[in-house]
């Protein structure tokens, strides 16, 4: 598991900047719709939106990023929409591939890309590649992504694990499980945004998030910029985390 900080590392973070963010990006569709535009404008917008808080991470020298860009709950959406998410996606992976190296940002997908024809399963491979040992920023993109789906997946591969004598029961504890989701021996998140009015976690990273801080906007995501990003910050460093303690 190369360039992920460690759990290790784990602070308290009293009056720091967030290491992990993660950030439920909703409201494109409604964007778009109050200008009498089509859903898939929203998207595209979206899309520079993206760009800005990658941008604003890598100068918050934000450890890692993790953006909800399509759940595994998005395929009940029009054909016409996930075809346009599905190009949008692929543009940016090959358009910005080359910002992400500059800016020394390693990419990696989260989610189950099973359901993606294998050209799609391509360009990602060729993008977390170019990327594996940028050393800054990791950027991870969770798409056809579930929490639920997310939990399973490492349950099946530790069960493996056992079946092939090369785990002990005895040693599963919360730390080793975390290992075994999408997001591998990666720091826990600090706060969660989430965009466009809704006060929900749609399936977004359960395990991850158990004592993450929430901060909730009414802004719509092609409206996010970094100004609102460091209200985000600046809630989360005002917050005094207990941890339950
Ligand atoms: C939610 O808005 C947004 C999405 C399902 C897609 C997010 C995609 C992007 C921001 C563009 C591409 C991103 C990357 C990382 C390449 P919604 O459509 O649910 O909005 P609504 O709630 O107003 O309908």
């Amino acid at each position: 598991m190369l360039n992920i900080p460690s759990l290790k590392n784990k602070k308290c973070l009293i009056g720091k900047n967030p290491h992990h963010v993660a950030v439920i990006m909703d409201g494109n569709g409604r964007w778009a719709e109050k200008k009498g535009k089509m859903r898939v404008v929203g998207h595209q917008e979206g899309l520079k939106a993206v760009k800005k808080v990658v941008k604003f991470a890598f100068i918050k020298k934000l450890k890692i990023l993790t953006l909800y860009a399509f759940s595994s709950e998005n395929w009940k959406r029009s054909e016409l929409e996930i075809k346009a998410l599905i190009k949008l996606f692929l543009f940016a992976l090959n358009s910005e591939i080359h910002n992400l190296t500059k800016y020394n940002i390693r990419l990696k997908i989260i989610g189950n890309l099973k359901h993606f024809n294998k050209d799609f399963q391509h360009c990602v491979q060729k993008a977390e590649e170019i990327t594996l040992k940028n050393s800054g920023l990791l950027l991870n993109i969770a798409i056809n992504y579930g929490g639920r789906w997310d939990i399973i997946q490492g349950i099946k591969k530790i069960f493996n694990r056992i079946q092939q004598k090369k785990l002990k029961l005895e040693k599963i504890n919360e730390n080793m499980f975390s290992q075994y989701l999408s997001t591998g021996n990666s720091l826990p998140v600090d706060l969660v945004i989430r965009t466009g009015g809704e006060k929900r976690i749609s399936n977004f990273l359960l395990w991850q998030i158990a004592y993450s801080e929430l901060y909730f906007t009414d802004v719509l995501w092609p409206d996010f910029n970094q100004y609102i990003f460091q209200d985000a910050i600046n809630f989360f460093i005002s917050r005094n985390r207990r941890f339950g303690g």
